[in-house]
């Protein structure tokens, strides 16, 4: 066959398998067929010698202008395979703005700390100290030195988790924050000032779980020693603290009632938010919402602790966060500040 119509063939032939190439790795495989040392065009050119002068400058002219062609065609290839991966990456890469992002669960704060830090802020902006004091307590603190002894009926009130050691039955988890009374007594030092303290924290009782009771929940004790402390001292206190947690339109209310270390001691109630005073199913018809006790510190407590109640008087009181969030917050079920059902705790984003 002529050579001239080969070389035309080989140009074809490559031209179709180049323009179905899908990769370089293709486009190299066909140009080393085509123009490599072993490749076809150099099997052409080997059969060179059989033609005169003439036809072989003219066939060699003709294979060189193919190699060229080809070489130009495999070229343009690479470059058409090379910026279609590049596109197809590109593609892959787009990022749609529009996309809904992902949702994080960001936690709030649960309403109960959220009714204990405003307190805390309040109580602290009048001078006072924060001492959270501990779960784990022993019996002298939490009963003996509070004026509840052994056998004292204020005892079956609390009823106690008690934990066994080897000492006996001493330890328990404390059924009130009141014996953090009792550690600051016993404790501070009067040449540095009076006692002013708070101290919130969580408090335990062998109660049966319903909608109003928690075998644990919140409590916010109070205390203030010193010389000259009066009743109206407590009044005034608690008068601005309630007005100040519940709204300042709410009225105030003392009552006389009893607790082991206070004498005398009172109950505070609040008017109600529900009714304004008229009487409604959650005030009993009463008007009145019972809210904390207090009382001016109990002289026993004074002498268990080694203060000497003839120079120093106080008051002290005891709030129930759980008591104050359900009131403020309109929460019916106590356990619903205890099974962190997150519906339930979202409620209060952004309240503080
Ligand atoms: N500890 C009492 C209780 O758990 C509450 C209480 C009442 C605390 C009167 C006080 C107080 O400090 O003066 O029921």
């Amino acid at each position: 066959m002529n050579l001239e119509i080969k070389l035309a063939e080989l140009k074809t032939k490559f031209e179709n398998r180049l323009s179905s190439a899908k990769s370089s790795d293709e486009v190299n495989k066909f140009k080393v067929e085509a123009l490599g040392k072993k490749g076809e065009l150099t099997q052409i050119l080997k059969q060179l010698g059989s033609l005169s002068v003439e036809e072989r400058k003219e066939i060699g002219k003709k294979a060189n202008e193919i190699r060229d062609q080809l070489n130009e065609k495999i070229e343009l290839k690479r470059q058409e395979i090379t910026k279609a991966l590049v596109e197809e990456e590109i593609k892959k890469e787009t990022i749609d703005v529009t996309l809904p992002g992902v949702d994080y669960l960001v936690g709030t704060k649960h309403v109960i700390n959220i009714v204990i830090d405003d307190l805390v802020d309040f109580f602290r902006s009048m001078g006072y100290t924060v001492d959270d004091g501990t779960e784990i307590e022993d019996d002298k603190h939490n009963f003996e030195m509070l004026n509840i002894p052994q056998g004292h009926p204020a005892r079956d009130m609390q009823d106690t988790f008690f934990l066994t050691s080897d000492r006996g039955n001493d330890w328990l988890l404390r059924s009130q924050t009141s014996p953090n009374q009792a550690h600051v007594l016993e404790t501070h030092d009067f040449s540095k000032g009076p006692i002013r303290m708070i101290s919130p924290g969580r408090v335990f009782r062998r109660d049966n779980d319903d909608a109003t009771h928690s075998h644990q929940f919140y409590q916010m004790e109070g205390i203030v020693v010193d010389r000259n402390i009066t009743m109206a001292d407590l009044f005034g206190t608690l008068n601005i603290t309630l007005k100040h947690f519940f709204g300042s339109e709410r009225e105030v209310r003392f009552r006389p009632s009893y607790f082991p270390f206070t004498e005398p001691s009172v109950e505070a109630d609040v008017s109600c938010f529900f009714c304004d005073g008229e009487g409604c199913s959650i005030c009993k018809n009463t008007g009145w919402i019972e809210v904390l006790g207090a009382g001016m510190t109990h002289p026993n407590v004074f002498k268990a602790a080694g203060v000497d109640p003839d120079k120093y008087q106080g008051f002290a009181f005891g709030m129930g966060m759980d008591r104050f969030a359900m009131l403020k917050y309109g929460i019916e079920d106590i356990r619903d500040l205890y099974t962190n059902d997150v519906r339930f705790l979202e409620k209060f984003e952004g309240e503080s």
